[in-house]
């Protein structure tokens, strides 16, 4: 695995390729991102994977300094564990080389709701970053985990107006054995926070539960949902029963006529802040 660190190396590398496939992530790498990066080994050759902790996505009071950083520790588990050919590892003044003025917002329907309502302005940091990104790996396929739900049907939107020749491929989400979906910031959780963590994904279960069995009164289920979490220490910021299409609400009517949903859920055990989602 090569590892390069500027724009001009990562070209000078990918030059005459055009099945490249490519893993975006923000490092301290886990289970999860190597089963994406095995997938996109499935639907292209070679596989580029890239590392950037991005600022521009991260709110004034959010976790930005304390994102775990382990370049090292990465790049040796990507050495033994994957089939990545390069990783691509800027620095912030090689992806910002000035202050990045031209971003991507999408649009407010899609971007201010749920994630971009509690994170205002994350969106447009990871659709400019992940549109600068596609500009430098160039790569037919990229790789997104459904664990970010919102995040993947913004970037797929994203490319398709903006007719970018790269098709996004979804991953499902991947968990531990209890449930939990991984992610780089279970490492915040304290032990005793680390057991009532898969809490979360049983809630989901248990409403999707309820709707196969027939429920279709969705702000009960979502109000019970909460108030499960609530009463084991959980700050929910949302649970919410959307149509997979486009992250709308769902009427009464539509919910009995089956249409495709997905819960969606944000909530804090003690500092760590974490999501979830279930399709039913
Ligand atoms: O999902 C992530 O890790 C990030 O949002 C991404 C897509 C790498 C953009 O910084």
């Amino acid at each position: 695995m090569k590892v390069v660190h500027s724009i001009e190396e990562l070209r000078d590398q990918l030059r005459g390729q055009n099945r490249t496939a490519f893993v975006p992530t923000m490092g301290n790498l886990h289970e999860g991102h190597l089963a994406l990066m095995n997938l996109a080994h499935h639907h292209g050759d070679p596989v580029v994977a890239s590392i950037f902790v991005n600022r521009l996505q991260f709110g004034a009071n959010e976790d930005f300094g304390k994102y775990p950083r382990t370049l090292q520790e990465d790049i040796e588990k990507l050495q033994r564990q994957s089939n990545v050919y390069v990783l691509f590892a800027p620095n912030e003044s090689e992806m910002y080389p000035e202050p990045q003025n031209y971003s991507v917002s999408p649009p407010s329907d899609l971007g201010d709701i749920l994630e971009g309502e509690f994170r205002p302005g994350f969106f447009v940091g990871v659709t400019t970053v992940v549109l600068k990104l596609l500009a430098c790996v160039q790569p037919q396929v990229a790789v997104f985990g459904k664990k970010d739900y919102q995040q993947l049907m913004i970037v797929r939107n994203m490319c398709r107006q903006f007719a970018l020749p790269t098709e996004i491929i979804p991953h499902e989400t991947v968990r531990d054995a209890d449930g939990l979906a991984l992610s780089s910031r279970n490492r915040f959780l304290s032990d005793a926070e680390r057991v009532e963590a898969p809490h979360l994904y049983r809630v989901l279960n248990q409403a999707r539960d309820e709707i196969r069995g027939g429920a279709h009164d969705i702000e009960r289920i979502e109000a019970d949902a909460r108030a499960a979490l609530a009463a084991a220490g959980w700050k929910v910021d949302y649970i919410a029963l959307r149509r997979q299409r486009d992250l709308r609400k769902a009427a009464a009517d539509e919910v009995v006529a089956g249409e495709p949903l997905v819960i969606l859920a944000a909530a804090k055990l003690g500092t760590t802040r974490l999501i979830d989602n279930l399709e039913v």
